[in-house]
């Protein structure tokens, strides 16, 4: 089926621009809102467009949803316990509600693209006052205001493929920023419901992207995340197509201190990216390369369309190119019918490349994808000791891996107070690895030189070479 990306118009954004004024001038709008927030820095940077037009209505944040009169649940359907996690905090809501009858409720998110699942909410949610997809959120000042005229449960999903420019950001962070390059997903990979969720994979412009990207960097950025499903293949349906590579090549030449990027896909992972990566200033030495499986008959049936061994070389090619680039990837665990042998293969595999990290997940069904419906779905206690294992390996590898730091410089993005002390401040290193350091609050969101001293716990500890 072709389907090709819908730039919503300018005439259309700024009706919804004069729809957030028309909120704003409500007598008895919502004064605050909560944005709960699941899933992937997609997620997340939704929730930040989202808290940038309630903003602009005039709402400001309330530290618990409970003191919220506008609460929002941006959700998440990768797994079941993503969606299980959602809807019950939803549910709870509910209760919350009896004592606070004015407050209004909204679900938005790729869980609501699920088929069937607008339908749902609509007959056992019913406290539920407004639920939205993925692709309708510039529209969400004209779907808020009909809900705060009506009040009786609006439900708004379409499935087109909607690309939309010039959205209100409420950023997170001031110092680190997300910069979405594409959305959806093209790949089908059998196992995962995003390309259902998230619709076909479309690129933005250059323009609109080196444009915003000039914004951030005049407003003091340090770091800029690049994000999409398979950012490898960016740029495919562009009038003018443009590879990622020479995205990442034109974002260097602006001189933004730090840029990073999710997530790969090995099949794209082209030898001129790598090349770019190499020759480059500000692209940090770290590569998330999700590897799924170690074993070619299970990647195969996952629809990876690569095989062990042109992953391994990928992997080599990236560090003859950038020497200690910092490695990590995601490693799903009793695929259908992945037997004990197979399972092997994966850690085999680990054994091998030595990740930084890994993020490890139990292959978990999701209604209409192909995976769902195939044979030798394997049982839960085979699972729970196949990823413990996993878990185990990397672990112990992980300790090892990361010594290799320890005598270097590093240069560190402090995000905040260390969780373990209150004199220690902590943050990403050039290779994203966590490193602790002895330092205050005054250092959050500055760059601070510091070398390496020991792994502790699976982090990086350091003394600071500036003069702190
Ligand atoms: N586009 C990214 C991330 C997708 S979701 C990518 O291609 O890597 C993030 C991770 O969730 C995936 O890499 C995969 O490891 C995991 N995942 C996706 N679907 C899953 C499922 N049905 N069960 C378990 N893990 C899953
Ligand atoms: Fe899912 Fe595969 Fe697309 Fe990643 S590349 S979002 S795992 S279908
Ligand atoms: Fe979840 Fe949607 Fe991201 S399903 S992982 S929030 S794209």
């Amino acid at each position: 089926m072709e389907r090709t990306a819908v730039h919503v118009s300018r005439d259309e954004m700024e009706r919804q621009e004069r729809l957030i004024s028309e909120i704003r001038d409500l007598p008895q709008r919502p004064e605050s809102y909560h944005v709960v927030t699941y899933g992937c820095q997609m997620n997340a940077h939704d929730s930040e467009k989202i808290a940038g037009m309630l903003e602009q209505m005039g709402m400001h944040p309330a530290p618990t949803r409970e003191d919220a009169d506008f609460v929002i649940f941006n959700t998440c359907c990768v797994r079941e316990n993503a969606e299980r996690r959602a809807l019950g905090n939803v549910t709870w809501l509910k209760e919350v509600r009896k004592t606070h009858p004015h407050m209004v409720i909204a679900v938005c998110g790729c869980m609501i693209q699920e088929p069937g699942m607008a339908e749902k909410i609509l007959k056992q949610y019913k406290f539920i006052d407004l639920a939205f997809g993925t692709a309708n959120l510039h529209q969400f000042p004209e779907l808020l205001l009909n809900t705060l005229n009506r009040r009786d449960g609006l439900v708004q999903v379409t499935d087109e493929d909607v690309i939309a420019e010039g959205l209100p950001i409420r950023r997170l962070r001031q110092d680190a920023a997300y910069l979405t390059i594409m959305y959806g997903c093209d790949n089908f990979c059998s196992f995962c419901i995003v390309p259902y969720v998230r619709g076909r994979e479309r690129s933005r412009e250059v323009s609109d992207i080196l444009r915003e990207a000039e914004g951030l960097m005049q407003s003091g950025v340090q770091e800029i995340m690049l994000l999409g499903q398979n950012v490898n293949s960016y740029g495919k349906g562009l009038a003018d197509p443009v590879s990622f590579a020479e995205l990442l090549r034109r974002l260097d030449e602006m001189g933004i201190p730090r840029i990073r990027f999710m997530t790969s896909h090995p099949k794209d992972l082209s030898d001129e990216l790598i090349d770019v990566m190499a020759g480059s200033q500000h692209i940090l030495p770290q590569f998330h390369l999700p590897v799924q499986s170690g074993n070619d008959e299970i990647l195969k049936r996952m629809n990876r369309h690569y095989t062990r061994e042109q992953y391994l070389d990928r992997v080599r090619k990236l560090r003859s190119a950038v020497p200690g680039i910092g490695l990590s990837t995601d490693i799903i665990v009793s695929f259908p019918g992945e037997t004990e042998e197979q399972f092997r293969d994966t850690l085999s595999l680990v054994e091998e490349v030595r990740y930084d990290s890994a993020f490890t997940f139990i292959y978990s069904p999701r209604t209409g994808t192909r995976a769902a419906a195939m044979e030798g779905q394997v049982p839960e206690a085979v699972s729970k000791e196949r990823i413990q294992r996993l878990i185990a390996l990397q672990e112990s590898l992980q300790q090892d891996t990361l010594r290799r730091f320890v005598g270097t410089e590093e240069e560190v993005l402090i995000e905040g107070l260390s969780r373990r002390s209150g004199q220690a401040i902590s943050g990403k290193g050039r290779h994203a690895v966590s490193v602790t350091m002895p330092g205050s609050d005054a250092d959050i969101g500055k760059i601070v030189r510091c070398r390496i001293t020991e792994v502790k716990n699976n982090t990086l500890m350091a003394e600071r070479l500036d003069e702190a």
